[in-house]
């Protein structure tokens, strides 16, 4: 597969993305990450890849100061749209940069849903470590929630999963796994009496110790390792919510 533009997603998923998606509950993020705040310093808060505000528009509601960096006008058009998602200022632009415009520094910056792997090499996953500890306050924090991959998913390096089966649709996910590039490359294949509908999603996974060393390198330290925005203990498996902090 070509390794897609930034914008590649939103342009060929924001129109299903919010129905796709709708039963990812995010409350249990909302509430972790709005506790994350009040524990830190004063300053306003960053999601990088904002996507259609499914994270940033309920902790916006609870009076936190939020901003959104994302490459997809598309996406962000629909969080424009909904109610509340108008007062939150989104830049368009790669989250690599760590840029949403003016000099402000920022109490605490996020990325959800795995969404930091959609940066496609690791020299770009470290230019975005890089950008968000220079954007920090002192004793602000990096937020990372991403997958722990499981490469034992994966026969003769591929995978097909039939994510959903209804009487109108099936809903299949094709997955080529790159051991070399640690990378997965996937479409999302929806299938109706009306026809085939794809949406590609690739990704340039790194095992948690990667992240750490990348955040070493920015002059961060580890703070926290949860299984989940709940807290949980860290297994090694699923996912994992990690907190990084900039020196005081
Ligand atoms: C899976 S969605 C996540 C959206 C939102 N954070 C959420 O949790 O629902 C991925 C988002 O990442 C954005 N994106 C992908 N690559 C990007 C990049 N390099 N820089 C900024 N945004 C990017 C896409 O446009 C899309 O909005």
């Amino acid at each position: 597969m070509t390794v897609p533009g930034p914008e590649t997603y939103g342009e060929r998923n924001a129109d299903v993305y919010d129905e796709w998606h709708a039963d990812l509950d995010p409350a249990d993020a909302v509430r972790c990450l709005a506790d994350l705040v009040a524990e830190g310093p004063a300053g306003p808060v960053l999601e990088l890849a904002v996507g259609t505000g499914r994270v940033t528009i309920p902790l916006a509601e609870r009076g936190i100061d939020l901003r959104g960096v994302d490459a997809s006008e598309a996406m962000v058009d629909r969080l424009r749209a909904k109610p509340g998602g108008d007062r939150i200022p989104v830049t368009i632009g790669d989250m690599a940069d760590v840029d949403p415009g003016g000099d402000d520094r920022f109490a605490m910056v996020f990325v959800v849903f795995t969404t930091f792997f959609f940066l496609m090499s690791q020299d770009e996953q470290v230019r975005c470590f890089s950008n968000v500890a220079r954007r920090l306050l002192p004793g602000g924090r990096f937020v990372l929630e991403c997958l722990v991959p499981d490469l034992a998913r994966y026969q003769r390096q591929q995978s097909v999963d039939a994510h959903r089966v209804d009487h109108d649709h099936v809903r299949l996910v094709a997955v080529r796994h790159d051991p070399v590039e640690q990378r997965f490359d996937g479409q999302h294949i929806l299938i109706t009496d009306a026809g085939i509908r794809l949406a590609p999603v690739s990704m340039r996974y790194a095992w948690p110790s990667e992240l750490d060393l990348m955040a070493r390198l920015a002059g961060l330290r580890r703070r926290d390792r949860w299984g989940g925005w709940r807290r949980e203990p860290y297994l090694g498996a699923g996912s994992h919510v990690t907190v990084y902090e900039k020196p005081a």
